[in-house]
């Protein structure tokens, strides 16, 4: 059984909502309703301006997460948008519109892009509808990205005079590659859902009114793992955007070792060689269906 919801344990703000566990969202399946073993959903709760990122919010938001990410009973953390029309419209223009030089290099909340990047705990980023700017380098700043089919992605800053400024211009070029990214920074144009996943910078695409479902569903398939493993793969696999081959490769030697020896290692390959279910530590035991019997292998004669 999971826990019920104790908001007093990770309070949320009027401007970020949080809810661990996650609550499956109430679409009419059966499954409505329920709640997400491991995974906390992380809401931006300014719709009535796009979801957009004022620097109040992201503080918000990267404390929230970094909360999140050091509580050992939160092993996926899901973020999204409140309401159906996006995800977030990029940082507060009206905001930003104040802002100069010295003031921005002062700013907190500027930082709130990578103190959500930095996180250990996988992330997911559940898009409906507009992730523009600062949206989109929110999600890009997660692990992994699903989008409605309704998402609109892009980075319009040099539509207002500027860059992006949320990690944009190194996540964008990453995720897809520099001549498309050019295309897409120097322009300004914005791209649909099927778009973004065809050059690589969204996971899935799914029906518009599953996304947070489909979201949810892909936290709980990795909540459900042992969490050294998954937070080992993590930092090796974000390694790639930091590191040469050669020392990357490295990194993943140094994580693969260490896993060695570890509860879940031991427990892991154990319940392999005995035909059943592991269980994985701090983690209460749900026997899974057994495995099909593996074919027998003929012997010649
Ligand atoms: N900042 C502040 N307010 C915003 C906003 C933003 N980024 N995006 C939307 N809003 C507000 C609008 O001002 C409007 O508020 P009011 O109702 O009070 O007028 C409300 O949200 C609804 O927006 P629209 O009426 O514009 O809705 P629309 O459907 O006509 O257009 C849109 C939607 C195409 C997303 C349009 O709102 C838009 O272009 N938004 C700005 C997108 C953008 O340029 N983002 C980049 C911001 S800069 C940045 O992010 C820098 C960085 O990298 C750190």
């Amino acid at each position: 059984m999971t826990d019920a919801p104790d908001p007093a344990r990770h309070p949320g703000t009027d401007l970020v909502a949080v809810d661990v566990p996650a609550r499956r969202p109430s679409s009419g399946d059966e499954e409505a309703g329920a709640l997400v073993d491991g995974v906390a959903l992380v809401t931006l709760t300014r719709p009535c301006a796009l979801n957009a990122l004022s620097f109040a919010l992201l503080t918000d938001l990267a404390r929230i997460v970094e909360a999140l990410d050091a509580d050992p009973e939160v092993r996926v953390i899901v973020i999204t948008g409140a309401g159906m029309r996006a995800f977030a419209a990029g940082a507060d223009i009206a905001e930003l519109a104040e802002q100069t030089p010295d003031s921005l290099a002062a700013s907190e909340g500027l930082r709130g892009w990578e103190r959500v990047a930095a996180a250990r705990t996988p992330t997911i980023a559940a898009v409906r509808g507009y992730a523009l700017g600062g949206g989109c380098e929110l999600a890009m700043a997660c692990d992994l990205l699903v989008a409605g089919s309704d998402a609109v992605f892009g980075q319009p800053e040099i539509k207002l005079g500027i860059i992006p400024g949320g990690g944009g211009t190194q996540r964008l070029t990453r995720a897809i590659g520099a001549a498309r990214a050019m295309e897409l920074i120097l322009t300004g144009r914005p791209i649909h859902a099927d778009e973004a996943a065809r050059l690589g910078l969204a996971t899935k695409v799914v029906p518009a009114e599953e996304t947070l479902a489909a979201a949810l569903d892909l936290a709980a398939e990795i909540a459900a793992l042992p969490v050294g493993a998954v937070r080992a793969a993590k930092a090796a696999v974000r390694a790639v955007a930091e590191l040469p081959l050669t020392a990357g490769i490295q990194l993943e030697g140094t994580l693969f070792r260490e896993r060695f020896g570890t509860a879940d290692q031991v427990e892991g390959m154990r319940a392999f060689l005995e035909k059943r279910s592991p269980r994985w530590e701090g983690r209460p035991f749900h026997p899974a269906p057994p495995h099909p019997p593996r074919p027998r292998k003929e012997r010649p004669g």
